[in-house]
């Protein structure tokens, strides 16, 4: 029994939202959601978006496998028009786990045929694929790379929550070595090959990840970082701008969007209020925060990322994919939940206080750069009215695009239903149980990694990977 989500109507939800003080509105048109835009010159069939997720179900060396090409199949049958294609290192020591995917050289014949057999699945079911976009997410993971961390800055709070030594479980501290300036450059490079076998394998853009705490928006946030990465905005702008500007250059056709972080928050730790979650301890000024007041660093600052934002559409990013928060720290920013991931706390807050927090910040972006296309993250706890308030925020110019993420696993059919006027399928909506983060979590077989997808909704396939996972613990 859900403890938060009880709407029977679009209607009971709002007026939920307007008790607690927040601006969460709903419409019951959802035409807005069917209306084309451009993006970068070319035309996007609808505004509904599928997030990137990453599945962890390639092989070890970063190829996808049967699981990632079935996914991908569903996504691009399913009739959302914009598929956001998951995290994939441009480096294998920059993997977040051991079967993500790998985008260089070696890779390009599994990309390939992942993009490929999107793009079929789309035109089977929907005859045109000429307004379909698909991308990829170029990503480096950082602090959070597997085997060892790759730290941009210190964080006070993070270092000691960063294992840099498995047997001892020794973790990060000030002595512990900073990526060298003279390696961010070399990567910048790595980045443009990584964007260049992506127009190989056919993507249409490019995601440059700057989220969740991975390596460029610890970047973005490293105001302690020495050299010419860190400190002012220039310097800590200074990979992204360059990165933008080589790849725009050196990749010409091929579209470069941004998933950005606008308020990395602080990190959370289990409470003693049954496990809901607290602020950590924290000495102020915090200065390794991004979009994040540095007095209050629970209350987001917009000015930097509104400035980052306006500054990368210039050098020519066409796509923004805006989010908040990191996974591994304050989950309950980045995806509002009902149910509590095994290895976070239980929601702090009411998790429409956390929807609430996404629309408003992306609004806030949107409305200072009203014609950039932006899509907006944290719909899946709205349940069957995502849409409704997706079309809502559209409506009023609050975001231009709608990112659904975890709801995308259990019904990746939702923009059909939409497109066709059909509510979506009950025993297919999220509940946001948090199975599927469980499944990211385990890592106990001999791959060092289990799949993940939708255990609930996608039973056949994730559930007895489900149970192997638990029983593994
Ligand atoms: C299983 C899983 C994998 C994810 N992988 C990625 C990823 O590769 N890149 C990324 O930017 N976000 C990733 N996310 C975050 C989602 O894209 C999305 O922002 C988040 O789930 C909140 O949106 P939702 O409320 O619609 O689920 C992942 C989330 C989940 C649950």
């Amino acid at each position: 029994m859900s403890k938060y989500f009880k709407f029977k109507t679009p209607e009971s939800l709002s007026q939920e939202a307007e008790k607690l003080g927040l601006d969460v509105r709903v419409t019951d048109d959802l035409s807005g959601l069917l209306a084309p835009i451009t993006i970068g010159g070319r035309t996007v069939g609808n505004r509904m978006v599928i997030q990137p997720m990453e599945g962890c179900d390639c092989t070890s060396d970063g190829t996808p496998d049967e699981l990632t090409y079935r996914r991908y199949q569903r996504f691009g049958a399913g009739g959302a028009k914009l598929i956001w294609g998951e995290a994939a290192a441009v480096v294998p020591e920059g993997r977040a786990n051991t079967r993500q995917l790998v985008i260089d050289a070696q890779h390009v014949g599994g990309l390939t045929k992942l993009q490929t057999e999107c793009r079929a699945a789309h035109r089977q079911a929907w005859n045109d694929d000429s307004d379909l976009l698909i991308g990829i997410q170029l990503t480096h993971s950082g602090r959070y790379s597997v085997p060892a961390p790759i730290i941009a800055q210190h964080d006070p709070v993070l270092d000691p929550r960063t294992i840099v030594d498995k047997t001892s479980k020794r973790t990060a501290d000030d002595s512990t070595p900073l990526i060298s300036d003279d390696q961010l450059d070399r990567l910048q490079d790595t980045y443009v090959s990584a964007a260049s076998v992506a127009k190989q394998a056919g993507f249409d853009f490019i995601d440059l990840k700057q989220c969740h705490k991975y390596l460029l928006n610890e970047l973005l946030a490293g105001k302690t970082r020495p050299g010419k990465y860190g400190g002012s905005y220039e310097n800590r702008t200074r990979f992204i701008r360059e990165v933008v500007a080589k790849i725009r250059d050196q990749v010409p056709g091929l579209l470069i969007g941004t998933r950005m972080n606008i308020f990395d928050g602080v990190p959370y730790n289990r409470g003693p209020d049954e496990g809901a979650g607290i602020p950590c301890t924290y000495n102020l000024p915090m200065l390794s925060t991004w979009g994040t007041r540095e007095d209050a660093p629970e209350v987001a600052d917009l000015s930097e990322p509104i400035r980052l934002v306006g500054d990368l559409a210039e050098l020519g990013v066409s796509i923004f994919n805006l989010t908040l928060g990191n996974p591994y720290g304050n989950p309950h920013l980045l995806r509002p939940f009902e149910y509590a991931p095994p290895d976070a706390y239980q929601t702090p807050e009411h998790p429409l206080i956390g929807v609430d927090r996404h629309f408003r910040l992306t609004a806030d972006v949107q409305s200072a750069h009203p014609g950039l296309a932006i899509v907006g993250s944290g719909y899946s706890w709205l349940q069957a009215w995502m849409f409704h308030a997706g079309a809502a925020n559209i409506r009023d110019g609050r975001v231009s695009l709608v990112g659904v993420g975890r709801g995308a696993l259990s019904h990746p059919d939702f923009g059909g239903y939409v497109a066709e006027g059909k509510s979506l399928d009950p025993k297919r909506t999220c509940r946001t149980f948090s199975d599927c983060t469980a499944l990211m979590r385990a890592k106990n077989n001999a791959l060092g990694q289990f799949a993940t997808g939708c255990p609930p909704f996608d039973k056949a396939v994730y559930g007895p990977i489900y149970d192997e996972a638990m029983a593994s613990k």
